[in-house]
């Protein structure tokens, strides 16, 4: 059996994407920071694949060597960097550890991690990295700056390793959802965005076509028609500024009454 390490299992994206790889029988690493998050998908897994869990804080700088040392005996053949974060609201009242943890969880641990394992990958000319960024990876994101920025390095970070293990029988691929059910906008604490009326899709639907693409070797995957069509066209209509005045104004507080979430879909 194969096994594959998912960060950020403990909900969300990362708690499906651990699903669909077990539906496809690989074993399972889990890392988060939540034990009993962790061990409550170990049980429901475990009669079909085998599981370890690893609690970690990967906002703290030693926390991918742990993992790395921990699976020392074992072979990784699937990479999941999922695990991230955001925070809302203007920079210059920013919560500053707040953000610099956001950089060490979406940009420093997933290139840490990326450093530890590829090597053996390429060694055994086999082996895929999946790397969550966001449709956030290709605009500016006033009032979620930090955020957006730290999307932007991991679509350029992932698709500058894919050309770099080309034909090496590894393959990088990134994934940049839209709009997802999960607990990320509440931890971000950005209910009050005009982005929480956006149409989301369900996270299990996000990480079925997050492995399919995975397992397929694709540098990049957008989920969902109107995600691909805004990435695609938005920045190639606009000019760079006017990107960022549009995102602004999704990122801006509803009005009172404009409210009430779109259904979530495929
Ligand atoms: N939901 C969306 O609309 C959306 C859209 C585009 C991209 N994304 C990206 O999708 C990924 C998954 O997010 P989600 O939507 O599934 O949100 P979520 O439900 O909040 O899940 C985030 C996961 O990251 C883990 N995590 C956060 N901080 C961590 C830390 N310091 N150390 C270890 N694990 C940590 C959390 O686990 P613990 O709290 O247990 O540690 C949790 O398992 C993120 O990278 C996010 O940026 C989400």
């Amino acid at each position: 059996m194969k096994t594959a390490l998912v960060t950020g299992a403990s909900s969300g994206i990362g708690w499906e994407i651990a699903k669909e790889l077990a539906r496809k029988r690989f074993d399972l690493v889990l890392v988060a920071r939540r034990e009993d998050k962790l061990r409550e998908l170990a049980k429901l897994l475990q009669p079909h694949v085998g599981i370890t869990v690893l609690v970690a804080d990967l906002s703290e700088s030693g926390a991918p060597q742990h993992i790395f040392e921990a699976l020392q005996d074992r072979q990784i053949d699937i990479l999941v960097n999922n695990a991230g974060f955001a925070t809302y609201g203007p920079f210059a009242d920013a919560d500053l550890e707040k953000n610099l943890e956001l950089l060490n969880v979406n940009i420093v641990a997933l290139t840490h991690l990326t450093r530890l394992f590829l090597p053996a990958m390429l060694q055994r000319k086999s082996g895929q990295i999946l790397n969550v960024a966001s449709v956030a990876s290709f605009f500016p994101g006033p009032l979620m700056a930090t955020y957006y920025a730290s999307k932007a390095y991991v679509l350029s970070f992932s698709e500058a390793l894919n050309e770099e293990t080309r034909e090496s029988g590894v393959s990088v691929t990134c994934l940049c959802p839209g709009a997802t059910t999960s607990e990320f906008q509440t931890r971000a604490a950005m209910q009050s965005s005009k982005l929480a009326d956006a149409h989301f899709m369900s996270a299990k639907a996000v990480a079925q076509r997050g492995v399919r693409a995975m397992l397929h070797g694709d540098a990049l995957c957008v989920p969902g028609l109107s995600n691909r069509l805004l990435v695609a066209l938005a920045p190639r209509l606009l000019p760079r500024g006017a990107l960022a005045g549009l995102v602004r104004r999704w990122q801006e507080p509803a009005a009172e009454g404009e409210k009430g979430r779109k259904g979530e879909g495929e």
